[in-house]
This record gives structure tokens, sequence and C-alpha cells, in this order.
């Protein structure tokens, strides 16, 4: 990936992972990734040196894999460079959507009666408010009232965990309802794309936005291995994903340093991993 693009002088927006460049077009934007890496809603921080590569080549390949079948429209256009991507400019909807095959992380809390590892024979599609300072509240939609019910992620539902009331108006209930669709959708290609080299989709995060020039819903922001929890041949215990980071508690120096180094190395086995769903076969990453 060699390709050079003009200097990049016009930031739109900075994230804790990555940076939104103009691209020159105003409906198309540049998405740079950082080697940051963060857990607890920016709580827990760290660099990673790599991560930005592996996480562009990871994104660039789930990315193209989506738009190849074509059922959901995606912002994704190009990689161009090793760590950035274009994409159509969108007005992002401030809402993850989690689509769970297996029962793991927060939902354990709002569901304490469910097992760990229980697997879902129908996906479990769940909303969150993107809100760092507010520890993303779990959204329930009323369609009546188009609106959501807002409650603390970390406890089951009920009237004593209601956090407010968030109006949706600007939201048509068909644009829930095509969010929901379109994270099975994704869910379920990856899951099968993963499966085939045995590795088990445990649950997945997206977000959406509407596009600044059409108004048209895409899948839009990243998706990599901070994205999902995966499980080499279903065995928690070999996670890839971020979820390593997440659990990361070593109290010296030298063991916390060769914990980063393992976590460094799944993220880089990630992406070529991810490029193998395309149907690489040199253990690249690359989408030929
Ligand atoms: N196609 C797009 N057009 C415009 N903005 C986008 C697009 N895709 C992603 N973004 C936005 O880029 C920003 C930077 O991403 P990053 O993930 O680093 O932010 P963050 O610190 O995690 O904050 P957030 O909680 O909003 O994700 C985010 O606000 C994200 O919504
Ligand atoms: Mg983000």
């Amino acid at each position: 990936m060699s390709t050079v693009i003009a200097e990049r002088t016009d930031k739109l927006a900075e994230g804790k992972t990555k940076i939104i460049w103009a691209s020159g077009d105003q409906y198309e934007v540049l998405i740079e990734s950082k080697d940051d890496i963060t857990a607890g809603d920016g709580a827990k921080h760290d660099t990673l040196e790599g991560k930005a590569v592996a996480a562009t080549t990871t994104t660039c390949n789930v990315f193209e894999l989506i738009n190849r079948a074509g059922h959901v429209p995606t912002h994704f256009l190009t990689q161009v460079d090793e760590r950035t991507f274009r994409a159509r400019a969108c007005h992002m909807i401030p809402i993850e959507v989690v689509a769970r095959r297996i029962a793991y992380g927060s939902y354990l809390k709002r569901n304490p009666e469910v097992t760990k590892g229980t697997m879902f024979r129908h996906l479990v599609l769940e909303m969150f408010h993107k809100n760092d300072a507010a520890h993303d509240p779990f959204m329930v939609y009323n369609e009546a009232e188009r609106s959501f019910n807002l409650y603390d992620a970390k406890q089951p539902v009920g009237p004593t965990t209601l956090q407010g009331v968030m109006p949706a108006t600007d939201l048509d209930p068909n644009h829930v309802t095509l969010m929901r669709l379109g994270a099975a959708a994704v869910f379920l290609q990856l899951e099968k794309a993963l499966s085939d080299q045995h590795i088990q989709l445990v649950d997945l995060k997206v977000e959406f936005g509407f596009d600044k020039e059409t108004g048209q819903l895409r899948l839009a922001d990243v998706v990599d291995n901070d994205s999902w929890r995966i499980w080499p041949y279903g065995q928690e215990h070999e996670m890839l994903d971020k979820q390593v980071y997440r659990d990361l508690n070593a109290s010296d120096e030298e063991a916390r340093a060769a914990a980063m180094a393992k976590i460094g190395g799944n993220y880089r086995e990630v992406a070529v991993l991810s490029g193998r769903m395309l149907g690489c076969g040199q253990g690249c990453g690359c989408r030929n």
C-alpha cells in the first residue's frame, strides 16, 4: 500500500482511535487509525505500535467482504494507505448496535439469570447510546413515542435502573429496524466467514450514519478487532480480540510489556485472518 495522498491539514474530528480528515470532496472523508487502544470508555489507555496498520487492514477487509455481498450499504470506498481508508461522509447516529451469539460481557450483568457462554439460537440484538460520560446506557426503543428509554447497562432493565428518556424524532422507526437488520446481516456474514477458519464470532458492535449527500443509511465507522469478540475453536481462553486488553491487569512492568506484545501479535494475526476471509492465501492479509 504505497499510494501517496495529499498532506492532511483539514482535521474534521478526532476520537480515541481515529482521525477524520477532509478528502477534498465534501461528501467523502479519510479515516486514519491511531495506535491507541482504550477500554472502559477511555479510562484505560495505551499506545500499541502497529495497531493502526492492523486495524486498517482488518476494517478494510471486513468492509470489502460486506460490500461484495451487497446486502448492507456501507460508507467504505477504498483503502488509501496502510493506516487510512476513504469513506462516504456520514452524519453519525450515536448508537452502537450489538449482535450476540453467545452470552458474555455486559449482557450477563443485565441478565444475571443467564449462564456465561450460553449460545443463542436466535441472535440477540441490542442498542447502546454512545455516551462515554454516562457509560453507554442500554436503549429500549419505544416506537409509539419515538423515543428511547435509557437504562444502566450494567444492571437488569427495570424501573429502578431507568436513567432517562431520549427523544428520537429525527430517527424514523424504519431506520431503527434497518440498523437491527443490518447488524444481524453483518453478524451472520462474518460468523460464516470466520467459522470457515474455525473461529467463533461471539458478539459484534456496529455503528451507522446517514450519507451526507444522499441521506442513505449506511454501516459506518469501523469493524475491526475492537468491534467483536472472536474465539478460535470456540475456546474463550484463545480469544484474539480487545477483551485480552480489557482483562489486562499485570502488576509489574515486565509482565505488562509481555502482555502488550502478545496483544499486538493478536491484532496482526486478526489482520491476516481478515484477508483470508476474502480469499488471501498468502498470509499477508491482502485483498487479492
Ligand atoms: N463515515 C464517517 N463520516 C463521518 N464521521 C465518521 C464516519 N465514520 C466514523 N466517524 C466518526 O469518527 C469519529 C472518530 O472515531 P473514534 O472511534 O476515534 O471516536 P471515539 O473517541 O471512539 O468516539 P466515539 O465514541 O464517537 O466512537 C467518531 O465520532 C465516529 O463517529
Ligand atoms: Mg469509536
